[in-house]
């Protein structure tokens, strides 16, 4: 698959929209600044699958989250907006995910992995 351009202009703050690359859901959040310092907050030793929130966004772009949207346990697509977390829910088994994607409780073994891709504008990112 080709790179795909996604303009980030439509998104208000504390939304987001899934886009599809390389047939995959990935979803693109504009975090609200309680969601990063939610993010920001956390022991980073605590977590299963120790990732700071800085290592999975851009430096400069700390509001836009992207990840891909299946869930690390057995492939469900997480729901946005839900769960204990501020993050990501999956129906399937009750993976929780946090602000920053990281797996917080339930069966998920791994954070939702973020795909390649980089800011071309303050307002568009290209991803692959
Ligand atoms: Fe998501 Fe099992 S597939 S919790």
């Amino acid at each position: 698959g080709a790179p795909i351009e996604v303009d980030l202009s439509p998104v208000a703050e504390g939304q987001d929209i899934k886009v599809f690359w390389r047939g995959k859901p990935i979803y693109v959040s504009h975090r609200t600044k309680k969601q990063i310092d939610e993010a920001r907050a956390v022991n980073v030793a605590s977590l299963p699958d120790p990732q700071s929130d800085e290592a999975r966004v851009k430096p400069g772009h700390e509001q836009w989250l992207v990840v891909i949207g299946i869930c690390t346990h057995l492939g469900c697509i997480p729901i946005a907006h839900e769960g204990n977390y501020d993050g990501f829910f999956c129906p399937c088994h009750g993976s929780q995910y946090d602000s920053s994607g990281r797996i917080r409780q339930g069966p998920a073994p791994a954070n939702l992995p973020v795909p390649p891709y980089q800011f071309v504008s303050d307002t568009k990112i290209q991803i692959g």
